[in-house]
């Protein structure tokens, strides 16, 4: 896509070498969406879009890398997503299982360390396995944190921790006074991950579709049109750009006042 000339200078100075004039957000959140419309609009079956959904991914961590991006969390398959035809899913669940294996070496390579996030029950054992050799390899890493959301859902998430925290208390562990967003966040599957500073969706729908429901509190937001095959350095630079434009507030008063 063509980036405004607003950002155009941003865009061009993160050039080749680093991020130029941007300031990075230390963590990007990626609602990676519209692979069905790119491939419908080219007469092509809908999983053509999501391989070359994969290859916008590799190129999303290199340019993360590039841009200083220290967490890249990348929504991949929603719990919702169970809801479309078994063919589409058993070919989304095949591609997540040939990025790991093909590109497993060259992201440990890169110094990436891989984090899940997500239910692992309905997955299937050679996923899970691979999922779980992907964290304990790159475990040390770190270049970039890359956070797969696999099987997410925040509400499903939330609720987890509401259990487990009820459990606690209903068996004398927990006193339901210390239960507090700091408290709350502790349990998430995010722990110890900084909240994202940026949100990316990408395709022009402008909703969550049930992601980090909890963790995107005051998050920014950029939606751009640009479908997810489509996404590359300058898109993401356009996004970062606007990022520094905006003047985070929390409740307060900002730089204006
Ligand atoms: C995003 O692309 C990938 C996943 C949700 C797995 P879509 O498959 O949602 O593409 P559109 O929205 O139908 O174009
Ligand atoms: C959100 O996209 C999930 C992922 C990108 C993995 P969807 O395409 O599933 O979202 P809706 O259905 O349009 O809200
Ligand atoms: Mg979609």
């Amino acid at each position: 896509m063509m980036a405004s000339s607003a950002t155009a200078d941003a865009i061009g100075a993160a050039g080749e070498t680093g991020s130029g004039n941007l300031t990075p957000p230390r963590h990007v959140a990626i609602i990676m969406d519209g692979n069905g419309r790119w491939a419908s609009r080219r007469g092509l079956p809908r999983f053509e879009g999501h391989r070359r959904g994969v290859e916008s991914v590799r190129r999303c961590v290199k340019s993360s890398i590039e841009l200083g991006v220290q967490y890249l969390t990348l929504y991949s398959f929603s719990s919702e997503n169970w809801s479309r035809p078994a063919s589409e899913v058993s070919e989304l669940m095949g591609l997540l299982k040939r990025f790991i294996k093909n590109d497993l070496a060259e992201l440990h390579k890169q110094n990436v360390r891989v984090k899940i996030i997500g239910e692992k029950v309905g997955l299937s054992s050679d996923i899970i396995n691979l999922l779980a050799e992907a964290e304990s390899l790159t475990e040390g890493n770190s270049k970039l944190t890359l956070i797969i959301a696999f099987n997410y859902g925040s509400r499903q998430e939330i609720a987890s921790v509401a259990r487990l925290l009820a459990e606690k208390a209903a068996n004398g562990s927990l006193d339901p006074a210390k239960i507090d967003p700091c408290l709350i966040d502790q349990y998430l599957t995010t722990a110890g991950i900084p909240e994202p500073d940026l949100l990316i969706r990408t395709s022009g729908e402008q909703r969550l579709s049930n992601f980090l429901l909890w963790q995107l509190a005051y998050t920014e937001f950029v939606f751009l049109p640009v479908l997810w095959p489509d996404f590359d350095k300058a898109a993401f630079a356009e996004a970062i750009a606007m990022f520094n434009g905006r003047d985070r507030r929390y409740g307060g008063l900002g730089s204006g006042a």
